[in-house]
């Protein structure tokens, strides 16, 4: 089994009967939908928001039974995948594009569990380009003002066009190689116009499940869990 699955499979068991659960994007949290599928038809009671146009088709095809953001006034859990993740469980991600949605459903959540394969796990964020959501009225601006920032923006291309987002956004992946000061970076952001939201998650996550090659490896941050970064 690999990495993903195993990590994406684990997950699957926090999910309590008749809780709220969020469904993040990506290829790892796949198999903690598949996983949580086979759970509901064996009789376990949850309703599910999703993330993503591709997480809606995914639970929809499997029989997961889905709720609208605006339905719900909080999610117990949600289990999600990251592009990066530190010692202090801050993490990069967006690598998909679903940042937007699924940071509204991460501050929504009152637990969320990452689900990551090992190589995802480093001493210092920014290795990975960190994703940036923009609109798309004026994004040379932003670029040019994050390019004169020293922040090596690049906007992401799927095809010959922008990458567009499910809600008609554009990314900006900023090629950092070490984001020395995140916190610093994020007020940044924050405050910058144009910007709808960004890939930075800090200080929201307590668990983290890692695939180590034949095993899911469950860390608990509050719990003072060592971390076996990749340097
Ligand atoms: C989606 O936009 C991302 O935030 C994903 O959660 C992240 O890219 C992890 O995806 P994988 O599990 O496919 O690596």
């Amino acid at each position: 089994m690999n990495e993903k699955q195993l990590a994406g499979e684990k997950a699957a068991e926090f999910i309590e009967n008749k809780t709220v659960v969020g469904l993040g994007t990506g290829s790892t949290v796949y198999f903690t939908i598949k996983k949580l599928s086979e759970r509901v038809s064996e009789g376990l009671e949850i309703k599910a928001v999703s993330t993503s146009t591709s997480t809606t088709q995914l639970a929809n095809s499997l029989g997961i039974p889905l709720i609208s953001m605006n339905e719900v006034e909080r999610i117990d859990l949600t289990i999600d995948g990251a592009d990066e993740i530190d010692a202090h469980f801050n993490g990069i991600k967006g690598g998909g594009g679903a940042l937007l949605f699924e940071k509204i459903v991460a501050n929504a959540s009152d637990q969320i569990i990452w689900v990551v394969d090992s190589s995802k796990m480093v001493q210092q964020l920014g290795g990975f380009p960190l994703p940036i959501e923009v609109v798309p009225f004026g994004y040379q601006h932003v670029l040019a003002w994050l390019r004169k920032e020293g922040l090596n923006p690049i906007l992401r291309i799927k095809g010959n066009k922008p990458f567009m987002t499910d809600s008609h956004h554009f990314i900006i992946d900023l090629h950092m190689k070490r984001i020395e000061k995140p916190n610093q970076l994020e007020n940044f952001l924050n405050g910058m116009t144009g910007i709808v939201e960004h890939g930075l998650f800090l200080n929201m996550v307590d668990t983290v499940i890692i695939g180590n090659e034949d095993s899911a490896e469950v860390l608990n941050l509050s719990e003072g869990n060592k971390l076996d970064c990749r340097q």
